[in-house]
C-alpha cells in the first residue's frame, strides 16, 4: 500500500505528464487554427497557462524531494485522434480534456489537504491552477454557441472555408454545387 505521500508525488508527476501533453497538443492546435481569432487566442492564452501548470507542478514535486530529470520524456506525443483537432472544430475534446484536467486538479487538492501528506503549499498552487481549469470550461461553455453558429454560417456560404484541413473525400459520392436541390 502507498502512503498518503507516495500517492501524492503520483498524482503531481501524472499532473505533471498531462500538462506536458496538453502543452504539445495546443502547440499543433494553435499552428492550425485560422479562420477563428478568438479561439487562436483562446487557445495561445490556454498554452501560456499550460506551461505555467507544467512548470509549477514540477516546482512542487522538486519541493517534495522528487526526481524531474525524466519527466519530460513521459509525456506522449498527441496520438492520431489528437491532432486530428486542428483540422476540425474546436469543442467536444476540449471540453473532455479540461474535464480531466479539473478532476486531476481536485484530488491533487485534496491529497495535499490530507493530514498525512499535508502540504499547504502544493495545496496552494493546486488551487490556484484548478480555479484556472474552471475558467476554461466556462469560456468554452460560453463560446461554443456562439462558434458553432458561425460555423453552420460558414457551411451554408458556398465556398467559405469551414474545415482547418481537408476531410478526404469519399468514393462513390458525387456532390457537387446545389445536387441536393431540385427545382
Ligand atoms: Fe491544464
Amino acid at each position: 500500500m502507498a502512503t498518503a505521500n507516495e500517492r501524492l508525488m503520483q498524482w503531481l508527476r501524472d499532473a505533471q505528464a498531462m500538462e506536458s501533453h496538453a502543452e504539445a497538443m495546443l502547440e499543433t492546435l494553435a499552428r492550425h487554427i485560422e479562420n477563428y481569432p478568438e479561439v487562436k487566442a483562446q487557445t495561445q492564452r490556454v498554452l501560456r497557462e499550460t506551461r505555467e501548470a507544467a512548470g509549477i507542478v514540477q516546482d512542487a514535486i522538486e519541493r517534495r524531494g522528487g526526481d524531474t530529470s525524466t519527466l519530460k520524456d513521459s509525456a506522449a506525443p498527441p496520438g492520431p485522434g489528437e491532432q486530428s483537432l486542428s483540422g476540425s472544430f474546436v469543442g467536444d475534446e476540449a471540453v473532455k480534456r479540461a474535464m480531466t484536467e479539473i478532476s486531476s486538479y481536485n484530488i491533487l487538492v485534496a491529497a495535499a489537504a490530507d493530514a498525512a501528506a499535508g502540504d499547504s503549499e502544493t495545496h496552494a498552487v493546486c488551487e490556484d491552477i484548478l480555479r484556472q481549469e474552471e475558467a476554461m470550461v466556462e469560456w468554452l461553455k460560453n463560446y461554443l454557441a456562439s462558434t458553432t453558429v458561425e460555423y453552420l454560417g460558414r457551411e451554408e456560404t458556398p465556398g467559405a472555408a469551414v474545415q482547418h484541413r481537408r476531410l478526404p473525400s469519399r468514393k462513390n459520392s458525387r456532390i457537387s454545387p446545389g445536387s441536393g436541390r431540385s427545382s
